[in-house]
């Protein structure tokens, strides 16, 4: 099965091809200098240059596939979440293809596709907890399957990701805040700012980041003047923090699984933009050790968006499945979990 898939549904175009056994062409076109001076991504912006890039975007992926437009079997779109104008501009362009080349067409749930980009390389080792961690999501997913997902614990505020692109904002630095925080991190010094973990009393296992979004404000501001090892202070203390939580609510997440199902668990997994940071991708290795788990850290290409991503949760949906009608709607919000689940 020969896979088109089209991923729109925040600031990257990304077209990818991919058939059964591999990912063939997955090529990104980041909007990243047009948001930049934004400090976030301005979504009518993000929707307009969706618009003219995705044509583009695809002849370079087929050519990369080395497939003519012909050899499609299939074409997958994200369907949401996201910002809705931009999820709307993909959703469309992937409805239309496969209407004119008279192809299935599959819409793909974001996080999905972000969790299925754990087995493009090796098959994930299923029953496992993923830690699903972007600029729009912190949560903890139980997968027993592929095409199943029960939510464990998630951000009842900000997103981890978000944490980052808003700090970095604040202290004057680019979009997106994360790799630059962690390349300044790595020059900062150790407990020079103390900042607050939510939620950590025993058993918690949902996240909050608006807190340190505050907290981080006011350690700043009551600076004055910041200088650069400032950054690089506040930098590892941010980091610090978000990690240790991330780590901490995942192991939560497994033992509470280990209390109440019977499956044995097997993986441990990392997704989304911010599985991309390393002292993270470090501390889950080791919790995966201390749990027994396998765990293999994603390749960088596939934690942030992609359209590989998709088209790997549509392959593998194909390969049981059918496809969905042409008529299925964008979205901007709903639960993995209960936006259509296999065993709905
Ligand atoms: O998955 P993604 O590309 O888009 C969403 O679906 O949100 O994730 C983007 C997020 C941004 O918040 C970005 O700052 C964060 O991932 N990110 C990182 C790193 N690389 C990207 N956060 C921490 N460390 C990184 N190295
Ligand atoms: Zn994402």
């Amino acid at each position: 099965m020969r896979v088109l898939a089209v991923e729109t549904s925040c600031d990257d175009t990304s077209v990818a091809c991919v058939d059964d056994t591999m990912v063939r062409s997955n090529m990104v076109s980041s909007q990243v200098d047009l948001h930049a001076h934004f400090g976030g991504v301005v979504p009518e912006l993000a929707s307009r240059a969706h618009l003219t890039n995705v044509l583009p975007v695809t002849q370079v992926a087929l050519e990369a596939a080395g497939w003519k437009l012909d050899d499609v079997q299939a074409v997958a779109a994200t369907a949401g979440p996201g910002l809705i104008g931009a999820v709307l501009m993909g959703l469309t362009f992937g409805k239309t293809l496969a209407w004119s080349l008279d192809v299935p067409f599959v819409g793909v749930h974001h996080i999905e596709g972000h969790i299925l980009a754990n087995d493009i390389e090796e098959p994930m080792a299923l029953p496992a907890v993923v830690l699903v961690v972007s600029g729009g999501h912190t949560e903890t997913v139980y997968v027993p399957r592929a095409g199943v997902y029960e939510h464990v614990g998630r951000t009842r505020d900000d997103a981890a990701g978000e944490t980052f692109d808003k700090t970095a904002k604040l202290l004057g630095l680019g979009y997106p805040g994360g790799p630059i925080l962690e390349k300044l991190a790595r020059s900062g010094r150790p407990e020079q700012f103390t900042l607050p973990r939510a939620l950590w009393k025993r058993g918690d296992l949902d996240f909050s980041f608006s807190g340190l979004k505050t907290a981080v404000r006011l350690a700043v501001e009551g600076l004055g003047e910041v200088t650069q090892q400032d950054r690089c202070d506040v930098a590892w203390a941010l980091q610090d923090v978000v990690v240790s939580t991330l780590v901490e609510k995942t192991r939560r997440a497994i033992n509470a699984h280990r209390g109440s199902h019977d499956e044995e668990l097997r993986g441990v997994y990392l997704a989304g933009g911010v599985a991309a940071n390393g002292p993270l991708r470090d501390q889950f290795g080791r919790l995966a050790a201390q749990e027994g788990l396998t765990f293999r850290p994603p390749a960088l290409a596939y934690c942030t968006d992609n359209a590989a991503m998709i088209g790997w949760a549509a392959r593998t949906r194909l390969l049981a499945q059918t496809g969905d009608p042409l008529d299925l709607p964008a979205f901007a919000r709903a639960p993995l979990a209960s936006w259509r689940n296999a065993e709905d």
